[in-house]
């Protein structure tokens, strides 16, 4: 580990260079990734590493790839997506014709995506256009191209991936009513304002990453973003343990609605 005043010379002149606040984040994995990352680019130390990445525009996007931790995959946990088309879904439908999405750290669009053949597969498209937001640039503009491997597609049932998916050389193309059902746009979860009055929002297997404080201000920011009724589906390592005082309810495991 780094002495303190170097890791926090570092992130100070990271935060001014990205705007991305590291302090938000676990330490030690934080430190870990960037560690490795530095060793493998031949950096000496976070001074020299500063300049690498002021220099070289290509590195500071691979870094910011690196750090951001991109995973994803179509229909993730796929018995918690049962519970959001058998439950929640027909739920939040029942006193309303269309619902208002939110996917939070969307990453390369496999979550929204996922969310938009169920919407039209099963509830007749009855969304607004889904918004999927992302604090990393990268991933969103490789999301809108919607362009998979066949690794990455083979997590989608065969019924969708018969039915969605055009076959371009080795890579696979969502088509084109899929992906107009999807806005992508960046935002940093930290600082941007949260849409409002949604009656959907996931954030899964994002705020892992950050600390126990940072964290409660988070869940706080997406119970005060959905309307009354509105459920929050989040990954399947995450509870929330202070519910009640955010004015959620738990209602299936991963899914919390606002009182
Ligand atoms: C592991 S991926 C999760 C993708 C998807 N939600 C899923 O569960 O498959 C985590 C995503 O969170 C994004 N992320 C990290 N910090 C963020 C922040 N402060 N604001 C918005 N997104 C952030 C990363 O860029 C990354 O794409």
């Amino acid at each position: 580990m780094a002495s303190t005043y170097d890791w926090e010379w570092f992130m100070q002149q990271f935060g001014i260079m990205s705007k991305i606040d590291l302090t938000a984040y676990k330490r030690p994995q934080m430190e870990r990734r960037i560690n490795s990352f530095m060793r493998s680019h031949g950096a000496e130390g976070y001074h020299s590493f500063i300049s690498m990445l002021q220099t070289d525009q290509t590195l500071y996007r691979k870094f910011i790839e690196h750090l951001t931790i991109n995973v994803s995959e179509f229909f993730r946990n796929q018995a918690h997506w049962e519970v959001l088309e058998n439950q929640v879904i027909p739920e939040l439908l029942s006193d309303r014709s269309t619902l208002k999405i939110w996917s939070a750290g969307c990453s390369t669009g496999e979550e929204p995506y996922s969310l938009a053949m169920l919407m039209k597969e099963r509830f007749q498209s009855r969304s607004d256009k889904i918004l999927a937001t992302d604090i990393d640039q990268d991933v969103l503009d490789k999301a809108s191209q919607a362009i998979y491997t066949e690794k990455a597609v083979s997590t989608l049932p065969p019924y969708y991936a018969r039915k969605y998916l055009v076959r371009e050389g080795e890579y696979y193309r969502l088509s084109d009513d899929i992906k107009q059902m999807v806005t992508f746009k960046q935002h940093d979860l930290l600082k941007d304002p949260y849409p409002r009055y949604n009656d959907l929002i996931l954030c899964r297997n994002v705020v892992i990453y950050f600390t126990e404080e940072t964290k409660c201000r988070l869940y706080q920011n997406f119970a005060d973003a959905l309307r009354p009724g509105g459920v929050l589906f989040i990954g399947s390592t995450e509870q929330i343990f202070q519910a009640r005082e955010l004015g959620l309810k738990s209602i299936a495991t991963f899914f919390y609605q606002k009182l």
